[in-house]
């Protein structure tokens, strides 16, 4: 707290709550886009903010990428969080192993003793492999716990980092380019005003299942990604952002 007063963070995160309507807002100092002990930092909130809204026998829903392993990364054993349930929030996206959702939400359970289900579901899934996909009862029983889950963490990216490193095809990424997709979040492409233009096939978290949770966390940072943070609040259903200076000062040219 000292340190936040110091830099006038405090301030900060109390702009961004009243901007963009949330319940909690984290700023941690500096800029995780050229520093990796910011980006450390955010993932020590993110795990702080997580803890904070956890209640006993939980189910969580986590998504994958960067700042979403630092996140696993700073959880610890934790006597309320033994009888939580850990999911992915989506399907495979495209993501490396170690950033994957599933990765994420194992490591979440071993860090804490708490308790993991992992959706097996294939990359790039065409409509009919998605449908047959869906109506086998073990991915059907983990999608009912994932869609069940009361708090949702999840990590926020650039549309175009994100388009690129899921090695989403040209026509995909043109037309996401031409619909001005800014942002992505749990396999989902929000353009400036907040509105949804493009969803990965996948199995999980659909957009109406994310109104009925109760706790939306988002953890992201980096001034790169100011826009795409500020286009997914404005969708609205954020409750709680873990997010650093740089992001933030760049949000509030967006509010
Ligand atoms: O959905 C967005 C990505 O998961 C963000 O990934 O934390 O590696 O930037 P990142």
């Amino acid at each position: 707290p000292l340190i936040k007063v110091a830099f006038g963070l405090t301030d900060l995160e109390e702009r961004i709550a009243e901007a963009f309507g949330l319940i909690h807002v984290v700023v941690v100092p500096g800029d995780s886009d050229n520093s990796s002990f910011t980006k450390k930092e955010l993932g020590r909130a993110g795990a702080a903010a997580l803890r904070k809204f956890v209640v006993k026998d939980d189910v969580i829903a986590v998504t994958g990428g960067s700042t979403m392993a630092q996140v696993a990364h700073h959880m610890s054993i934790s006597s309320r969080m033994k009888g939580s349930w850990f999911v992915p929030a989506r399907g495979g996206l495209g993501e490396s192993v170690d950033m994957q959702a599933n990765t994420i939400a194992s490591t979440m359970a071993k860090k804490t003793g708490g308790k993991y289900r992992l959706l097996h579901v294939p990359d790039h899934l065409g409509e009919e492999a998605y449908q047959t996909l869906m109506q086998d009862p073990q991915i059907q029983e983990v999608v009912d716990v994932v869609r069940k889950c009361r708090i949702v963490v999840h990590g926020i990216g650039d549309a175009m980092v994100m388009a690129r490193r899921r090695k989403v095809d040209q026509d995909t990424t043109r037309s996401l380019q031409a619909e001005g997709a800014l942002a992505e979040a749990f396999g989902y492409y929000f353009d400036r005003q907040g509105n949804v233009v493009h969803k990965m096939p996948t199995v999980g978290l659909r957009l109406d299942d994310i109104q009925k949770t109760e706790v939306v966390i988002g953890v992201a940072g980096g001034k790169s990604k100011g826009e795409a943070i500020a286009s997914v609040l404005r969708h609205g259903q954020e409750d709680v952002l873990v997010t650093d200076e740089a992001a933030a000062l760049e949000m509030m040219k967006h509010a």
